[in-house]
Parts: structure tokens; C-alpha cells; sequence
């Protein structure tokens, strides 16, 4: 054994070494210590901490060994990462989620106090059997007991549960995919361990090789009827996103506690959860706080296209920040609109402002620097041919973030970003945004290898990962083929913030 991998070892250190690629730990995004990161998983609320579990591999930064990697945190962004949760067994722990069993349901709280409970799919790796588990903890997520199967309908291609309290019918619900099969599945459950199947939705939408990650939640319709609710079905797809491999879509409707039923008129055209290439597997909190409205969902920034090749920090795999999901009526229907969690406002600093800046071909310096950084501008961009926000490392790679009104759409370009690692990687990614106006309000969170735009106040969003040659980033503007101002431009560098 040894043999092999010492001359495996030497081949690879042979002079055809590409350029190195800088990839600092980043700021205020979560990312594990060390090793292979995936999807969020069981995320819930519970005596004040906020949970994030997280596809993990505990031996090694390429997937494999699937865990249940941990972090707590308090304000939902300062997270201290904690021992792994659930560990393989002779299954996998794959995707799922959390709830806590206030009425002691399950019959597995301890002490008066309620269980928290995890339900996620078991993966036998030799019969490839995929079915549902159940673990729960009586000691705040610090330590699992797994009670065992809980669903198993003898199929490969059934994983991926979200569990919620749906107070309507007071009984739980499961969302769950048949990933092969493009469909959404619905089960319910007074005690959360026997499951009677309810429905299927799907295949609806954008299809592809699978579905995976569901989650269905209800908001408050603004702009709608007064009063007016709905539900929100987010699915995930492994390929065939919008800009190519992975990507998430969502479904707005209406549900029972047994159906999905989407709004009439909803059509087949796939709504995008992110127009950019790295935001996956978001899924939402359960049970937060009573005082707290918002919906809260958080995404792996990756894409299983090339998730495996991104250079490691050492660990592999990032998380967006947490964002508030809002639903508006619009013109075109229901849409969602997000955003940084307002608690990220909490780690700005060195607050730089500036007006009216006129943009020409040449590049202006904008008061910007580092590579932890929130910027907001407001932009006329009339009938420019681009306007761009660039990024330039100190070996001349460049990002751009640029804003096109004769094609309505802006997009984040990192085509010629850093070093070449994999030809999925590089490319281009735009959002249809309505630029009839002139005008456009940008919201751009960067972080090292992150940068989050949310457009128009988050009606629509663009998360890439880049992973720049070195050195301190520059900020610049330029316009191509046409005048643009910025009108005004906000800037932080944002750093953690002291304890209280
Ligand atoms: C999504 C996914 C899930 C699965 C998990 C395995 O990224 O493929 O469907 O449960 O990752 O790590």
C-alpha cells in the first residue's frame, strides 16, 4: 500500500505545478476548520443558539465518509464549529434537517425537555439503499443517539427530508425527494417515526439528472390581497441549473398539509432561486425565535461541477451568508426578493461614502479595499452598453460585476478570475433585471473568494465563488459604449465584531 502512494505522491509534485492559486480563509462566510464541506443540514433554533449541521467529511477534503459536521452560533454570524454530530455508521448521514418536538411527540425528550430531532437520509454504501433516519439529542445538539430507520420505501434515489411542525393539521410534514424521478414527495407523521405518504409533486419546472434539497415554508404575500399568504417550494437540481450544474429553483402555491398545489398560471418557466453558479442546497430554520418573523435559509456556495477541483482554504466548502427570503407580488407574479441578515450589519466598519462619481472607459478607483467587503452603489446607467464594478488582484486577474441595459441583465463575469483550475469553473453569469430605467441599486458582499450581488434589492441575486492569483484586491468602475454615474456608493470593510 505504502509503495503506490509515495510514487502517486512524487507524480504529483512533477514541474507542471500550475499557478498558484490564493484562496484566504474567508471573513464572515462559515466555512469548517478543516476538510470537505456540503449542503446545510438541520438547521432549527433552539434556547438561543441557531444550529447549522453540515455534510461532512471528517477524513479528508473531497466528499466521502458523509457526517454531520456542527456549528452553533448566536447571532447567526459568528459560528463556533463543534465536534461532528453524527457520525457515519455502516450508513452515510446524507442531507436532512432538524426540528425540536415541543409536545414530545416521539416520546424522546428526557427531564421534561424537549428532543431535538434529526431526520436525514441513511445511505448504505454497498446496497446503495437510501431511506430515512432518525437521530435526536437531549443535550442541545451536542450529542446524537440514532433511534434508526424511520422510512424506507427500498429505493436508491429518496433522500434529502425537510421536517416541519404544520400547526394547521397539528402534524408533521415531510418533504422528501425521489431525486431520479424529479418529484417532491410529501409524508405526515403525528410522532415523527411513522410516515404515511400524502402526495407528489412534480416533475415541474426545470428538470434534470435529479432533485434534491426540497424545502416548503409559508410567507406573507407583500404587495398581495391583505392578509394574503403562500407557501414557497424550493427545490434544488444537481445539473441543469441556470448557469450550469447545480442551481435551485422554487415553486410559489398553496399547501394543506397533504398537497402542493402551485398558483394558477404558473407555467413551466423555472423560477431561480440565484442566477449565479454557487448557491446550492439552501435550505431554511426551523423554530425561530417567537419574536422572529423572518424566514432564514443559508446555501453551500458551490457546484457540484467542479465542487471536488476548488482550491481548499484547507477546508473545502464555504456557506453563503444566512439570508431573510421575502415573497412579493409583482407584475410578473410572485417572486422572491433576499437578503444579508440584518445581524451582518454588525461587522461593518470604516464606513466610506462617496457621490456622483462619473464613470468613463478609464477605470476609476473606488474607495474600496480588501477583501471582506459590503458595497452598496446606486447607478445611472442609462443606455450604456456595461457598466462595471471591477475586482483586480495584484497579478491583473479580474472580476467583474457588470450591469448591461441593452441586454436587461447584470451579471458577475469570472471568466478571466485567476488561475485556470477546471473548465466548468470559468464563465459567466447573468440575471434578466429590468434596466429600462436607467437605474439600478446593487448590493455586493465579497468575501475573499465569495462574492454574493443582490440586485434591486434582492429581487435578483448572483453568488459566485472566485479564486483570484494574489494580493490585495482593487476596486474600480468603468463604463463601455455610453455614460454612467454612480449616484452614490457606500462602502465597509467588514471584520468580526467584538464580543458584547
Ligand atoms: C446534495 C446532495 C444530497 C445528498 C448529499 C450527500 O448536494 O447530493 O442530495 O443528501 O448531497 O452528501
Amino acid at each position: 500500500m505504502i509503495v503506490p502512494m509515495l510514487m502517486a505522491a512524487s507524480t504529483m509534485l512533477s514541474p507542471v505545478a500550475a499557478e498558484p492559486v490564493a484562496n484566504p480563509r474567508p471573513t464572515y462566510h462559515f466555512a469548517p476548520a478543516r476538510n470537505w464541506m456540503n449542503d446545510p443540514n438541520g438547521l432549527v433554533h433552539y434556547d438561543g443558539e441557531y444550529h447549522l449541521f453540515f455534510q461532512y467529511n471528517p477524513h479528508g477534503d473531497r466528499w466521502g465518509h458523509m457526517s454531520w459536521g456542527h456549528a452553533v452560533s448566536r447571532d447567526l454570524t459568528t459560528w463556533k464549529e463543534l465536534p461532528v454530530a453524527i457520525p457515519e455508521t455502516d450508513v452515510m448521514a446524507f442531507s436532512g434537517n432538524a426540528v425540536i418536538d415541543w409536545n414530545n411527540t416521539s416520546g424522546l425528550g428526557q427531564n421534561g425537555r424537549p428532543p431535538m430531532i434529526a431526520i436525514y437520509t441513511g445511505f448504505n454504501p454497498e446496497t446503495k439503499n437510501q431511506s430515512q433516519f432518525l437521530a435526536y439529542s437531549n443535550d442541545r445538539g451536542r450529542t446524537f443517539t440514532v433511534h434508526g430507520k424511520v422510512l424506507d420505501i427500498g429505493s436508491t434515489e429518496f433522500r434529502d427530508p425537510k421536517v416541519f411542525w404544520h400547526a394547521a393539521t397539528k402534524r408533521w410534514v415531510m418533504a422528501v425527494v425521489l431525486a431520479a424521478e424529479n418529484r417532491v414527495s410529501f409524508y405526515t407523521s403525528t410522532n415523527l417515526k411513522d410516515w404515511t405518504h400524502a402526495s407528489d409533486f412534480g416533475p415541474m419546472g426545470a428538470r434534470g439528472k435529479n432533485w434534491e434539497c426540497p424545502d416548503l415554508f409559508e410567507l406573507p404575500v407583500e404587495g398581495g390581497r391583505p392578509g394574503e399568504k403562500r407557501w414557497v417550494l424550493s427545490v434544488n437540481l444537481g445539473d441543469s441549473g441556470v448557469a450550469g450544474g447545480s442551481g435551485g429553483q422554487y415553486f410559489v402555491g398553496d399547501f394543506d398539509g397533504a398537497r402542493f398545489t402551485p398558483v394558477t398560471n404558473w407555467g413551466e418557466a423555472p423560477r431561480w432561486m440565484d442566477w449565479g453558479a454557487d448557491f446550492y442546497a439552501a435550505v431554511s430554520w426551523n423554530d425561530m425565535p417567537a419574536k422572529d418573523p423572518r424566514r432564514i435559509w443559508i446555501g453551500w456556495a458551490n457546484n457540484w461541477d467542479y465542487a471536488q477541483d476548488i482550491p481548499a482554504d484547507p477546508a473545502r466548502g464555504l456557506m453563503s451568508v444566512p439570508r431573510t427570503v421575502r415573497l412579493l407580488k409583482t407584475a410578473d407574479g410572485y417572486r422572491i426578493a433576499q437578503a444579508p441578515v440584518s445581524e451582518l450589519e454588525r461587522w461593518r466598519t470604516g464606513h466610506k461614502t462617496a457621490q456622483r462619481i462619473r464613470l468613463g472607459e478609464k477605470p476609476v478607483a473606488l474607495p474600496v479595499t480588501g477583501g471582506a467587503v459590503e458595497l452598496q452603489v446606486e447607478m445611472d446607467v442609462g443606455a450604456a452598453e456595461h457598466a462595471d464594478l471591477v475586482l483586480t488582484d495584484a497579478k491583473g486577474y479580474q472580476t467583474v460585476i457588470g450591469v448591461a441595459p441593452a441586454a436587461n441583465e447584470v451579471f458577475i463575469d469570472r471568466s478571466r478570475s485567476g488561475p485556470h483550475f477546471h473548465d466548468s469553473f470559468t464563465g459567466r453569469h447573468a440575471a434578466p433585471v429590468d434596466l429600462k430605467s436607467g437605474k439600478v441599486k446593487l448590493r455586493v458582499l465579497v468575501d475573499q473568494s465569495i462574492i454574493e450581488l443582490y440586485v434591486n434589492d434582492g429581487t435578483a441575486t448572483i453568488t459566485d465563488r472566485f479564486f483570484p492569483g494574489g494580493g490585495d484586491l482593487k476596486w474600480s468602475a468603468s463604463v463601455r459604449g455610453g455614460a454612467a454615474t454612480i449616484r452614490k456608493l457606500d462602502a465597509w470593510t467588514l471584520a468580526k465584531p467584538k464580543a458584547r
